[in-house]
């Protein structure tokens, strides 16, 4: 291993009971990716007619780079295989969707009674005006209205675009505007340990310039109910409509299903564009295969939907595959740290799925917790969002998987819109390291120029051929797109550094750019510093990422103040806060600096590279373009 990366690379494996290879899909991984490369068209063919459409594909894809028509001329109505299939299909009376509240409280949706709601609530949008392609942003927290009103987006062929709750006014407002929402779906508020999150008043300052926005509509949850004051505000009960079929919109397969905005290296988030067809089709295989979701699993997934993990492991995924969901607005220390194994516990979960940032929490918090519950449900766990050490892998693998269940380490990335590269259940597991690409994915690690770089070297990660549920576009910065697949060769470039062992297990490093991750967020540098620097007192803000046990990486920002400003606790605090109330508690930097000057390039680029050496006391490499 080249030393630059700092990374040793542990030589444990932990080999999976032998009788996996036969019970599991993809037991035999490496007959099933062999299958894939003599004929990967075929295959995606093969996947894709398991499920139902409307019309079926001229071509399976066509490839004119970078741009991709995955199942040409197919139609099709993603709604039709998440609900009418099942309902249809025996699964009338099957649970989809197990919710449990902050304070414990429970509902249950079978498949038809899900389908009902989506049925009603895709009336209401339509009495509203929405009309196929129009934009419509979700701001809820994780309570089953929110899947509702997303499946029936889709349903009508509305593009949705959800927005996590914990983002603040200016991160909600810039997404509204870019994705041109006519609609935004939000409730009064959330509750977060016991305690009650205002989400309405921040729409309120959101949809101040944001002319697109015809409509508000706010699902009431509280007691006594929130007033709604304004002509543009509308109860969520009363947009139901009493009619209970909505007749599923015919959408081409290259139609919008939906933006998901992601933080960008430089500038605001990027809004990123799936389609019907390709989505589909790789959020139903990659559930069924990774997770390997059978009839009788409760899988539970513990993203929020506002995240692409929560789009493709909560709704479409497990509900393509006919699958009981189970979603908690709960955290996880409150009322204690035994919560979520209680519910493991209380609801039989078979498939858990998480970010590493979680588990690190978790080791923290004690094995006693975890070993006050019976958590002999569970058959299989996953990880995602940023890379499981070591350690935490094997907290994950003894505590909680009591040395049975295999852990699905899943790298992906919004731009992906399913897994594409893992260790699937039934593998030799290597902690550390994530494993191979799926079958249907051509993932590879190599230099600058394109060329695979030999085992033990790091590079960046590159997937060769494209999948059908790439991103088409990113909404309104089609340049941005092409930058992906034109930056190394032809290839579709991740932003991540990786590494491949001699057995062709990939480990990732961690991002080539500016992108940090903490507690599996994406934050970009470049959108903490321009809410710094949009407060009064900042002049010029850099922000970078230094590791961190528990987050993964945490933000720490130098700022420059005005002349006329000085540096105090008490202005280090309004910044944090005023970050805060711009972007979200997520974007919050840890620390404040305040500085005299920033590292620049001679043309004006912050090097954030020097910054992060310095504060880690590494070497900054090269400084040649370095101004001062
Ligand atoms: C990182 C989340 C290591 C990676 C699904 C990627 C990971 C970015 C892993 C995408 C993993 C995701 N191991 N790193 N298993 N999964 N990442 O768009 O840097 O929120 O590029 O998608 O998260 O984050 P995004």
């Amino acid at each position: 291993m080249s030393e630059d990366f700092g990374v040793k690379m542990e030589n444990k494996v932990y080999y999976p009971d032998p009788s996996l290879k036969e019970t599991l899909r993809m037991g035999d991984y490496e007959a099933i990716y062999n299958e894939f490369i003599q004929d990967p068209q075929a295959y995606w063919e093969k996947v894709a007619n398991e499920l139902e459409w409307i019309q079926k594909w001229d071509k399976v894809m066509e490839w004119n780079h970078p741009y991709a028509r995955w199942f040409v001329n197919s139609k099709l109505n993603i709604t039709q295989n998440c609900l009418d299939r099942h309902v249809h299909n025996g699964k009338k009376n099957k649970v989809a969707i197990i919710w449990v509240g902050d304070g414990g409280e429970e509902q249950v949706f079978t498949y038809r009674q899900l389908y009902r709601e989506v049925m009603k609530c895709a009336n209401g949008l339509k009495s509203l005006g929405v009309k196929k392609g129009d934009a419509v942003c979700i701001y809820m927290p994780l309570v089953p209205e929110q899947i509702i009103v997303t499946l029936a987006c889709a349903r009508i062929g509305a593009v949705h675009s959800i927005v996590f709750a914990g983002f603040g006014t200016q991160a909600l407002n810039s997404r509204i505007k870019d994705a041109n929402a006519k609609i935004v779906v939000t409730a009064d508020a959330t509750i977060r340990r016991g305690k009650r999150v205002e989400l309405k008043a921040i729409v309120d300052e959101a949809v101040v310039n944001a002319p697109s926005v015809e409509k508000i509509v706010v699902l009431r949850r509280m007691t006594p109910p929130m007033e709604l004051y304004s002509e543009m505000e509308i109860d969520y009960h009363e947009m139901l409509s009493n009619v209970s079929e909505c007749e599923a919109e015919v959408m081409d397969a290259e139609d919008p299903l939906f933006i998901l905005y992601t933080s960008g290296t430089t500038g605001p988030a990027k809004g990123i564009v799936h389609t019907c067809g390709g989505y589909m089709v790789g959020a139903y295989y990659s559930t069924r295969n990774v997770f390997d979701l059978r009839d009788n699993d409760v899988f539970w997934c513990t993203a929020d939907p506002g995240w692409i993990t929560g789009h493709s492991y909560i709704i479409y995924g497990p509900l393509l595959n006919g699958g009981t969901i189970l979603i908690t607005e709960s955290t996880p220390d409150y009322p204690d740290a035994g919560v979520w194994w209680s519910i493991i516990d209380e609801f039989d979960v078979t498939i858990f799925y998480t970010a590493p940032t979680a588990i690190r929490m978790f080791m923290r918090m004690g094995a006693e917790w975890p070993n006050k519950y019976d958590l002999g449900s569970l058959r299989l766990l996953g990880s995602v969002g940023e890379p499981l050490n070591p350690e935490a892998f094997e907290w994950y693998y003894h505590v909680i998987g009591k040395e049975r269940c295999p852990i699905v380490d899943t790298w992906w990335q919004t731009e992906t819109g399913m897994h594409m590269i893992t260790t699937m259940a039934g593998q030799p597991m290597k902690p550390g390291f994530i494993g191979k690409p799926l079958p249907g994915v051509v993932a590879d690690v190599v230099d600058k120029n394109g060329d695979p770089v030999p085992a033990g070297t790091g590079g960046f990660l590159v997937i060769k051929e494209p999948w059908p549920s790439m991103m088409r576009t990113v909404r309104n910065n089609d340049e941005r797109y092409r930058q992906y697949w034109t930056t190394i060769g032809k290839y579709y470039t991740a932003g991540d550094l990786a590494v491949k062992d001699d057995d062709g297990y990939i480990m990732i490093l961690g991002r080539s750019d500016d992108i940090i991750i903490v507690s599996g967020h994406n934050i970009g540098s470049a959108e903490v510093e321009s809410a710094l620097v949009s407060n009064a007192a900042v002049a010029e803000a850099a922000v970078i990422g230094l590791p961190n046990a528990l987050k993964g990486q945490i933000l720490k920002a130098f700022v420059i103040l005005r002349t006329g400003s000085s540096p105090s606790d008490k202005l280090k605090s309004e910044l944090i806060y005023h970050v805060r109330m711009s972007l979200g508690p997520i974007a919050m930097p840890s620390e404040i600096e305040f500085v005299d000057s920033l590292p620049k390039t001679r043309s004006g680029k912050i090097m954030r590279r020097v910054l992060r050496a310095k504060e880690l006391g590494m070497d900054p490499g090269d400084v040649s373009t370095l101004e001062d």
